[in-house]
């Protein structure tokens, strides 16, 4: 009798083991099919989470073909001979595992000019060809939602600047969101990702929209079982999961796959980067050592780009590249002044910084602010400190976005509110949206200093406007930038100017 349970026992736990390791394509989708979201009630399935690589179903070493980054400040002379963005070649590698010597291929991604760093990668998330192949897919399948109406791409839509050029966001069932959808372009190098930096990585934001019964979920069940149950039906994506990550669809790995796909959705060799190559060349030249911007620098480019026709470049600037050649002096002297406001009077550079043109730091500008008031519930940053962490500068500050890109992608500002650019131009000129949580970088703070001492020695106050707001009568005096009208139209050029090659279509293509 004993003998007979324990040999039952040992039986049952070996078939248990069994199922356990080595589950096939075929049981995992049998599984599926029983009962398909079944076990997807209550709290997250772990197997669904994650699972542990077996390295058996992974590509081998040999067949696994890397990507690697390539930019021009780091490697010129190698980015100079990349014909490509996408270039496919092969390179000799000795295999860990084995010690063999292999030759195998490999991509190498010639990073758009102006960015002079790679996007950063993090360890356990290596790049290869499969699984950005498998991570393009997923970015545009429907099956991520609920009722498979829904992809990465409806709101962050390639051909659309990477967002959906509308104020608010529209997911399954028509539902609205609260917020304009920012561009996937260079989202790989933010510090933190969402206009409240609430996710960490690429990685991290990928698994929200899956989750948010305004994008991508129906509220019926556990979000990411279900989703994760969906991909599982699909034979040959299982098969592809298994080769790039040695295990069934997760929600581990289709992270992963998006984030390394839209880590090569970068965009750069904007008229702006061109006239730095420009600039660089003729102080070399020169010989003077003053790498300082001349109009004539932007001039070079430009004539450049009337020369090869390209055409997107000088439509962002609004030149027709059949009859402008002529206008391409004075348009470069309007987008240098721009330049020169935009680094100077204008302050965009106190947060619009470096490659990306961004601080990767959240700021209360005022944005959808009225008679004063921040809109309901809209604490921005602040709401997604954690608690123990709370800093009240960050009360209704919203990320600093990146500024490439621009022509594409309007409405601009976290609500969208802003419709143009000349209009965004104009409402940095007032000094934001005046508030109780105005940034300090948006406030005349010496006359908020010399009204307060005014006060308290009640002698009379002459200066900019200060007005008090909140329960404290915080006075608070916006920074006017008293920009006159062809400065105004020349910031906005500069912002022009900051318009990148589209992605290639390697990127694009949804195939
Ligand atoms: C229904 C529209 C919608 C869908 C579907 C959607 N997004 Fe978004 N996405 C948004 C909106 C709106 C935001 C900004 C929300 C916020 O900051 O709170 C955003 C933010 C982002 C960001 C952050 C960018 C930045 O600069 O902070 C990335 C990256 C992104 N989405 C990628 C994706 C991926 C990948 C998917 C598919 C898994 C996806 N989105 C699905 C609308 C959408
Ligand atoms: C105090 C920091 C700060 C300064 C100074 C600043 N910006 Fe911004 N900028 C931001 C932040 C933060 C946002 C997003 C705000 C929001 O949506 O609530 C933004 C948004 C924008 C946008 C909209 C981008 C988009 O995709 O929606 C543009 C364009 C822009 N800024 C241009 C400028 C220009 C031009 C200047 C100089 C006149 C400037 N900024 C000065 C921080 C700043």
């Amino acid at each position: 009798m004993l003998t007979r349970l324990r040999w039952f026992l040992c039986a049952a736990g070996l078939l248990a083991g069994l199922l356990l390791l080595r589950p096939t394509a075929k049981s995992a989708l049998a599984a599926d099919k029983k009962d398909p979201l079944k076990i997807a009630e209550g709290t997250a399935s772990s197997d669904h989470e994650w699972q542990v690589p077996r390295e058996r179903w992974q590509l081998p070493f040999k067949d696994d073909q890397p990507i690697y980054f390539v930019n021009r400040s780091q490697a010129a002379a190698e980015w100079d001979k990349l014909p490509h963005f996408w270039n496919e070649t092969t390179e000799n590698a000795v295999d860990p595992k084995t010690g063999e010597k292999v030759m195998r291929k490999a991509v190498k991604i010639k990073v758009p000019l102006g960015l002079t760093v790679n996007p950063p990668v993090p360890v356990e998330n290596p790049m290869t060809v499969a699984k950005w192949k498998l991570g393009k897919q997923l970015y545009f399948s429907p099956s991520l939602s609920s009722d498979a109406t829904v992809s990465c791409a409806t709101c962050h839509d390639p051909k659309l600047g990477f967002t959906d050029r509308a104020p608010v966001s529209t997911g399954i069932r028509g539902n609205k969101g609260g917020m304009s959808a920012p561009t996937v372009y260079n989202s790989a190098y933010n510090a933190l990702q969402f206009w409240d930096g609430r996710a960490a990585s690429l990685e991290d934001q990928a698994q929200g929209p899956v989750m948010n019964p305004l994008e991508m979920f129906d509220g019926d069940g556990h979000a990411w079982n279900h989703a994760v149950s969906r991909i599982r039906r699909n034979e040959k994506i299982v098969q592809q999961f298994r080769e790039v990550f040695g295990t069934d669809p997760t929600r581990d790995g289709i992270a992963k796959a998006i984030a390394a796909y839209e880590r090569t959705v970068l965009s750069g060799n904007a008229i702006h980067d061109r006239a730095d190559v420009a600039m660089r060349a003729r102080v070399e030249d020169e010989g003077s050592g003053k790498y300082d911007f001349k109009a004539k620098d932007y001039e070079t480019v430009l004539l450049a780009a009337f020369d090869a026709k390209d055409k997107t470049a000088l439509d962002a600037l609004g030149l027709d590249v059949d009859k402008d050649r002529a206008k391409a002096a004075a348009t470069a002297k309007s987008i240098h002044n721009g330049r020169a406001l935009f680094f100077g009077k204008a302050r965009c550079n106190g947060c619009h910084i470096g490659d990306n043109f961004t601080d990767n730091q959240f700021h209360n500008l005022g944005v959808g602010v009225k008679d004063g008031q921040l809109p309901p519930n809209a604490w921005g940053r602040f709401a997604s400190l954690p608690t123990g962490h709370k800093n009240a500068e960050s009360i209704g500050a919203f990320k600093t976005p990146t500024l490439r890109h621009l022509t594409g992608t309007a409405p601009y500002m976290h609500d969208g509110n802003e419709k143009t650019l000349e209009e965004v131009v104009d409402f940095y000129d007032r000094g934001g949206n005046a508030n109780e949580f105005l940034d300090t970088k948006m406030r005349d703070t010496d006359a908020e200093r010399a009204y307060l001492l005014s006060q308290r020695n009640h002698t009379p106050y002459k200066g900019a406007e200060v007005k008090g707001f909140g329960k404290d009568e915080k006075p608070i005096a916006p920074l006017k930038l008293n920009l006159t009208p062809q400065e105004k139209h020349d910031l906005t050029l500069f912002l022009r100017a900051l318009q990148g090659d589209p992605a290639d279509p390697v990127v694009m293509r949804k195939e």
